[in-house]
């Protein structure tokens, strides 16, 4: 397996390969990864000649340098995972071959900043004005600004996204269709622990006691999901946040039923239509986020 630092070699690598009309998959990730990213890469094996893994830990996505400083950086392991799935290669950039001294300082100074759009307009309207965009202000610009720099390297044929970050492929979507990018966006279903938890980086973060706990989150989702035909939207979002402030340990941060393209909060079922209940907690100092697809 190839790992790559330089953005220059890594687009030499790629051309030759694109010369052979060699599908490329794309998985972005910021690394620490676990049986989550790895269904990605075999999902992407499937059907593209040749998987490329980004590890990134992207700092204009955190809101919060805490955050950014303590998200865990394991690239060893991360590569001896990624050599075992039979990952191609790996390209794995310092912040400086990504983005330049002045797009760091406007991340500084909380200035959102829109080069990556390269002059288009680039809308995505009501999408990030809820949940995760509402919590963490210029957490999707980041995102945008750090995969459309990604897909500008790498133009690869097919780009694979876990679908845990519900929203986030929601932008990406709107952002490649907006872009123009002859990108296909794959969306690859939750992994998840024995007991229910959403696979994710920050499960790192908890103490063995919080893992255990954590369950709750997905089972509270799994129960608005047994129950969503036979009761009130108003009952199922009630019901289901008493279940979690049950827990003393868990914050919540908010508990949507929402329209699954819109992602706006729904009042009442329609089955002619696809809804996701999202959630986002806080335990002890972990966030975390999950959801599930509901109909
Ligand atoms: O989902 C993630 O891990 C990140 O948000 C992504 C897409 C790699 C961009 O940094």
């Amino acid at each position: 397996m190839l790992i790559i630092n330089s953005i220059e070699q890594l687009k030499n690598h790629l051309n030759r390969i694109r010369d052979q009309k060699k599908i490329i998959g794309f998985v972005p990730t910021m690394g620490a990864l676990h049986q989550g990213h790895i269904s990605l890469i075999e999902r992407a094996k499937t059907v593209c000649d040749v998987v490329i893994c980004s590890i990134f830990v992207n700092p204009t996505q955190f809101n919060d340098l805490s955050d950014l400083e303590k998200y865990p950086r394991t690239l060893i392991t991360d590569c001896q995972l990624l050599e075992t799935a039979k990952c191609d290669s790996v390209f794995a950039p310092e912040v400086l071959e990504l983005y330049t001294k002045e797009e760091l300082e406007l991340k500084k100074q909380k200035i959102e900043d829109k080069s990556w759009t390269k002059g288009k307009t680039v809308d995505f309207g009501d999408l990030e004005k809820v949940m995760e965009g509402a919590q963490r202000p210029g957490h999707f610009n980041g995102v945008a600004q750090v995969v459309s720099k990604l897909f500008r390297i790498v133009e690869p044929d097919k780009a694979y996204f876990g679908q845990k970050d519900f929203q986030q492929l929601a932008i990406i979507r709107s952002m490649v269709k907006q872009l123009e990018m002859p990108i296909e966006i794959i969306a690859c279903e939750i992994m998840r622990e024995p007991n229910g938890l959403a696979m994710s980086s920050r499960n790192e973060r908890l103490t063995k006691e919080e893992r255990v706990l954590a369950a709750v989150i997905s089972k509270t989702l799994f129960k608005i999901k047994a129950d969503c035909f036979l009761k009130p939207i108003s009952d199922l979002l009630k019901g289901a946040e008493e279940l979690i402030r049950s827990q003393p340990l868990l914050t919540l941060e908010y508990l949507e039923i929402v329209d699954s393209e819109t992602l706006q909060p729904i009042n009442a079922i329609d089955p002619s239509k696809s809804a996701v209940v999202c959630i986002a907690v806080k335990l002890g100092a972990v966030r975390l986020i999950d959801n599930v697809v509901l109909y």
